[in-house]
């Protein structure tokens, strides 16, 4: 791996994503476990925007959400489709921002200082198996430009690893 956070270009929020764009190339290995690349991946994404105050992501098994690899303070292990932002975009299968977590009908506050939040769907062949979940203590600190930019490492991550090999 020659991934090295000290050549991101932070001029810019699009400048930090266009560079891990090209980096996370390095970042994800090929032939090693799909759980290190998972880790890995928000690594490096929470090392790049001092915004995040947790990352992580969420499983799919038997019908229910499952907290998987994450950075940042202890999680909510287990989230129902339909319940919470994890749980309403496991049901939409679309990403969705959340300017003010308080005004979030049926939120789930796993740490009482996050403000507000972004979750994005994750697809495997299609299918929906997870979500991806980004906190803040900021409010409104995530935007569409947010959206458009993870969903397009979300596309890298999915087009890099083996989703099938993931033993959840
Ligand atoms: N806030 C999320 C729960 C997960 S934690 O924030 C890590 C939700 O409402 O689904």
């Amino acid at each position: 791996m020659h991934y090295e956070s000290t050549k991101i270009d932070r001029s810019t929020e699009k400048s930090v994503y266009e560079t891990l764009l090209k980096s996370m190339d390095s970042v994800l290995e090929p032939n090693i476990p799909v759980i290190s690349n998972l880790s890995n991946f928000i690594a490096v994404l929470k090392d790049s925007f001092p915004k995040i105050s947790w990352i992580g992501y969420y499983f799919l098994k038997n019908g229910s959400l499952y907290l998987g690899p994450f950075q940042g303070k202890v999680a909510c292990t287990k989230i129902e489709v339909g319940s919470g932002v994890c749980g309403t975009v496991a049901e939409k299968k679309e990403s969705l921002i959340v300017e003010n977590v308080h005004k979030f009908s049926g939120h789930i506050a796993c740490d009482s200082g996050s403000n507000s939040e972004i979750v994005l769907p994750i697809f495997n062949n299609g299918e929906l198996i997870g979500v991806l979940d980004l906190d803040s203590y900021d409010f409104a600190a995530f935007t569409e430009l947010d959206k458009i930019y993870m969903e397009k490492m979300l596309n890298l991550l999915s087009n890099k690893i083996n989703f099938n090999t993931l033993n959840f």
